[in-house]
């Protein structure tokens, strides 16, 4: 029998308190361990190109709910952190790019961005971007 390895498990102290997002990112830490097994297990390109297509457009739709959310509730740092969510899927776009050209060893950089991404703006520091907003939204009545 295989175990399937877990690359990044997901933690009860990385809810940042907003049943929605933390939800969402349940989801990504999902996907990402569901790329982590695909890369390992030397999976195609057209399967690892499927997971990574799921995970741009599912960060973007996650994105876009969190930018709703602080919009709705005038976050005031809402420009600052969209702003970093631009950046994380322009970096994103460019590592894809790279990474569809063919050049050796990106589906292993891309799997590296996107955990060290998520563990800095979403779970790994008390005083995340994503832990911020979730404060503020509590503060508001949002769970
Ligand atoms: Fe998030
Ligand atoms: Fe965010």
């Amino acid at each position: 029998m295989t175990t399937k390895k877990v690359y990044l498990e997901w933690d009860e102290s990385f809810n940042c308190g907003v049943e929605i997002v933390d939800w969402q990112h349940r989801r990504l830490v999902d996907l990402l361990n569901l790329l982590g097994d695909a890369i390992v297990q030397g999976r195609s390109a057209g399967v690892l190109g499927e997971i990574f297509g799921e995970m741009y457009h599912y960060a973007g739709y996650h994105f876009k709910t969190e930018e709703k959310l602080m919009q709705d509730h005038d976050y005031p740092d809402y420009e600052a952190h969209k702003e970093i969510h631009v950046l994380f899927t322009h970096d994103l776009i460019k590592l894809l790019k790279r990474d569809a050209k063919g050049e050796a060893e990106m589906d292993r950089t891309l799997f590296r961005f996107i955990t060290e991404w998520l563990l800095k703006h979403t779970f790994g520091e008390t005083d995340s971007a994503d832990r911020r907003m979730g404060r503020f939204m509590n503060e508001c009545g949002v769970r």
